[in-house]
């Protein structure tokens, strides 16, 4: 089979690294990929939004499968898209725009969680219509409070206030002054949950489900978990206190219903569900949908999937996912994200990338790389995740650390103390 998977980050390179491994993929494509992915297939430069470009290149390259690994061309339609005559034998792993609202529409996911009696954080929805009731809402909402754009915000339309005036100012940067454009003329304003989160990845074919790899990712910047968010500083799979019994709660009363929403709507979904759960005293609550993989989180869980993933993702087609499930590994996998000094705020690209063949026992997954002139350079915030397996978590931490540090270029940072509430 020929393989397309759209994207460039450090999620897509821990893809294209498990597929190419499948004796079923006979020719893998990334588009845009990085230098990472460049070693396991070939890279195609295209922009994940220009459809037409896309379909073009399948056509030329006769793809079989495509895998779409970021949310943007999901939310606007690419599996719709291909719902097309020329392309309606090609195999789109991913829901359809229907589905990934429940990414791409805040409100819509609440509403949907409601109406599915999915334990989520009490809300209220307002728009600048409602701007005064908003702005009463809040005088009266116990604090902190959380404030979400609707729509994709690049990861930061969500807003943890502390007090009442920070809250009605992020309201108003949102609905009056637009902060994100369309996608905060909505708002959605719910109440703060305290607790310890966890990222549960299914694969579902809209019909039967599979629950992957459990994993947390360490948002913060700065150890302990203080600081600005980011896109993610590094991640461990399994997460110890995603034990059985929580699990067991997760599926009956998230993953379930969840299901069954879907099937009631009559929506198409077949690919991943990534449900953003935070565990509040051993109960599970959802603080949001991804209609995609995690990233970092993808760094460990492909790791852990222990047979070919492909005839997982194949049966997806026919609905067929009850006959091919996956088989996950007992092993501890560890991820530490190597970012650019500075990041998230600004932050320099183009440094010189040295020590990749010093590593040991570790898979580099690259997320923010280039190549010039036969030279690894830095290219974004983000630069690489290293991976580790172990048989406990420590083992997995502690390599993946002794290899961290042997990769460097100028004002690189990351984290120590991923997986530090478990050691
Ligand atoms: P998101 O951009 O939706 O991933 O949200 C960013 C982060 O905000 C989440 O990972 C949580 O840490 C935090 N968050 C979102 N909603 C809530 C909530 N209701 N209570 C507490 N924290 C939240
Ligand atoms: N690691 C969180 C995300 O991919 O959204």
């Amino acid at each position: 089979m020929q393989i397309l998977i759209l994207g460039s980050g450090g999620r897509e390179h821990a893809l294209a690294w498990k597929i190419s491994q499948s004796p079923l993929c006979t020719r893998l494509f990334i588009a845009p990929g990085n230098p990472g992915t460049a070693s396991l297939g070939q890279n195609l430069p295209l922009p994940v939004n220009d459809f037409e470009a896309i379909k073009a290149v399948c056509l030329q390259h006769q793809i079989d499968m495509l895998i779409v690994g970021p949310e943007d061309p999901l939310v606007e339609g690419i599996v719709d898209f291909f719902n097309q005559d020329e392309l309606r034998q090609i195999h789109v792993i991913g829901p359809s725009a229907e589905g990934a609202k429940l990414e791409g529409s805040k409100a819509f996911a609440k509403e949907f969680m409601h109406e599915m009696g999915i334990p989520t954080a009490r809300y209220k929805e307002f728009n600048a219509d409602r701007f005064a009731e908003g702005v009463a809402y809040l005088r009266q909402h116990p604090m902190p409070v959380v404030l979400k754009a609707d729509g994709l915000a690049a990861g930061k339309g969500v807003v943890i206030a502390q007090n009442t005036e920070e809250a009605i100012q992020a309201l108003t940067e949102m609905i009056q002054d637009q902060k994100f454009g369309a996608a905060s003329s909505k708002v959605v304003i719910e109440e703060f949950l305290s607790g310890i989160e966890c990222s549960v990845f299914v694969l579902t074919d809209g019909k039967n489900y599979q629950v992957l790899p459990i994993a947390k990712d360490y948002k913060r910047i700065g150890e302990g978990d203080t600081g600005l968010n980011t896109g993610g500083m590094g991640a461990i799979s399994p997460v110890p206190f995603a034990d059985d019994v929580f699990m067991h709660k997760v599926k009956l009363r998230i993953i379930d219903p969840t299901m069954q929403g879907l099937i009631q709507r009559g929506i198409s979904y077949k690919g991943f569900i990534f449900i953003g759960l935070i565990s509040v005293a051993g109960e599970p609550y959802v603080i949001e949908y991804n209609c995609r993989m995690g990233d970092p989180e993808t760094e460990v869980v492909m790791p852990r999937i222990a047979n070919d993933l492909m005839p997982a993702l194949l049966s997806l087609k026919e609905q067929k996912l009850d006959q091919e499930l996956c088989e996950i590994s007992p092993m501890h996998a560890a991820t530490i994200m190597l970012v650019s000094g500075g990041y998230p705020e600004a932050y320099q690209k183009g440094k010189l990338i040295q020590g990749l063949e010093l590593v040991e026992h570790c898979l580099v997954f690259h997320a923010g790389t280039r190549l010039d002139d036969g030279q690894l350079l830095s290219n974004g915030g983000r630069v690489m995740a290293i991976t580790a397996l172990g048989h406990t978590l420590t083992d997995a931490l502690s390599t993946a650390k002794q290899n961290v540090q042997k990769i460097r270029f100028d004002q690189s940072y990351f984290r120590t103390d991923i997986g530090w509430e478990f050691e």
